[in-house]
């Protein structure tokens, strides 16, 4: 009896193993190996496109960088400037003896009133030292213009008396509008080492 129960195990344990689900179909070495028609020309586009693709990217952008410096070089270079002609009001704001320091940083010059050569002027010296073209303050107290950079010093006529300026300070153009106001013209200069200053054009006399 027990041996018939052995006897039998086998064949009771083989009956309760379960199922295993078919398995698929291995592909067959040419699906596996050999690229599908379809694929192989998709591959070729690819491989014949994509060089011609980064090739014309390329062109693109150097043709765009030519267009702009191109635009760039046709267009003018324009700067503002202020105009050289510009009236200061009239001779009555400039008392004598006086240094206007009001038109110095946004025109570049000195208004003054002082007396030179025996007579009474107003004048417009310009902002520059002669030595290498800092900026000078008119000193007040010291009654004179004293450069900051290297030490020059001018009289409030202009003339250069200390430090290493080789020459006095420029006039510009002046005269009286038919306004009643001063008008100062920075396209012309008058140097004193010159004569220039003996011009006309570079004074406005008064009373
Ligand atoms: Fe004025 Fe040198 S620049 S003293």
């Amino acid at each position: 009896m027990v041996q018939a129960a052995r006897k039998g195990a086998p064949i009771a344990a083989a009956a309760a193993k379960p199922k295993l689900p078919a398995r698929p179909p291995l592909p067959s070495r040419k699906s596996a190996s050999a690229p599908t028609r379809r694929s192989f020309f998709g591959s070729a586009i690819v491989w014949v496109t994509e060089p011609f693709l980064a090739a014309w990217v390329a062109m693109g952008a150097i043709a765009a960088t030519w267009g702009l410096a191109t635009a760039r070089f046709m267009m003018p270079n324009m700067i503002v400037e202020p105009p050289t002609k510009f009236k200061v009001g009239p001779p009555s704001d400039y008392p004598p003896g006086t240094v206007s320091t009001k038109w110095k940083a946004a025109r570049g010059i000195w208004v003054v009133n002082a007396e030179y050569d025996g007579r009474n002027l107003v004048y417009a010296l310009a902002t520059v030292c002669t030595h290498l073209g800092c900026t000078p303050n008119w000193l007040e107290g010291e009654q004179k213009f004293k450069c900051p950079c290297h030490g020059s010093g001018f009289y409030i006529t202009g003339i250069n008396f200390e430090g290493p300026a080789p020459r006095p300070l420029e006039r510009m153009g002046i005269r009286l509008a038919e306004d009643g106001s001063l008008e100062v013209d920075k396209s012309v200069k008058f140097q004193e080492e010159l004569g220039q200053w003996e011009d006309a054009a570079s004074f406005v006399e008064v009373a």
